[in-house]
């Protein structure tokens, strides 16, 4: 719980700042969409949630495509962000931990989403979100995430936010294999993709 509690606490202290990158976050995400909807058919996904949706701009991408979107983070500051650069965008925000069962049924969603939150976990945390994204959604799961290429500027950062960075871009390809009955990897820059899960081939 310590460890959880000191991530959330660094996205609370750093979360007015976060929010500055909002709309340029928000135009990565309208790409990383359009992409995803390339590759995949979304034409039945009506109904969304992003977890560790920090300041919503992929929720405010999902909005504004016409989703009924959730999002949930631990960080209370992130989620006040979230609601101010959103407004007028109805979209549901809840407070809550992946270190908790998530407040949704199970297959209540068509698709659930996580950007750049696994890596920064430990991973015993990051198994535990994965499995409530697999109960939560019907069958896909998305996570936009780093890719095994590595930057020096990325691992500077990574290196001081204390995350899983290292460890997360040797396993996540076997730790999500178990899981997911498939798995994809959709590239939108050279040190990002999508890792496009499903419960069903
Ligand atoms: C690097 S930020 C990414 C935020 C957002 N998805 C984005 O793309 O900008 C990681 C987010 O995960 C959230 N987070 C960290 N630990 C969490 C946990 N245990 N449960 C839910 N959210 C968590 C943080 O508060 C933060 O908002």
């Amino acid at each position: 719980m310590e460890v959880i509690d000191k991530h959330t606490g660094l996205f609370d202290k750093i979360a007015n700042m976060y929010g500055w990158f909002f709309h340029k976050q928000r135009k990565g995400y309208e790409i990383a969409l359009k992409r995803l909807d390339e590759t995949e058919d979304l034409s039945s996904i009506s109904k969304v949630l992003d977890v560790g949706c920090g300041t919503g701009a992929l929720c405010a991408v999902y909005a504004k495509n016409g989703f009924q979107t959730f999002g949930i983070d631990s960080s209370q500051k992130m989620l006040m962000q979230a609601k101010k650069r959103t407004k007028g965008l109805s979209i549901d925000f809840q407070q809550a931990s992946v270190a908790n069962d998530l407040p949704f049924e199970d297959s209540s969603m068509d698709m659930v989403s996580a950007s750049f939150v696994a890596h920064g976990l430990p991973k015993d945390l990051r198994l535990k979100m994965l499995g409530e994204m697999n109960r939560i959604s019907k069958n896909l799961v998305i996570l936009v995430e780093f890719n095994q290429t590595r930057r020096w500027y990325i691992d500077l950062i990574e290196w001081a936010e204390h995350g899983d960075y290292f460890n997360f871009i040797r396993t996540i390809d076997s730790e999500l294999s178990p899981i997911f009955a498939s798995v994809k990897k959709v590239q939108l820059n050279a040190t990002s993709c999508i890792y496009v899960c499903k419960k069903i081939r």
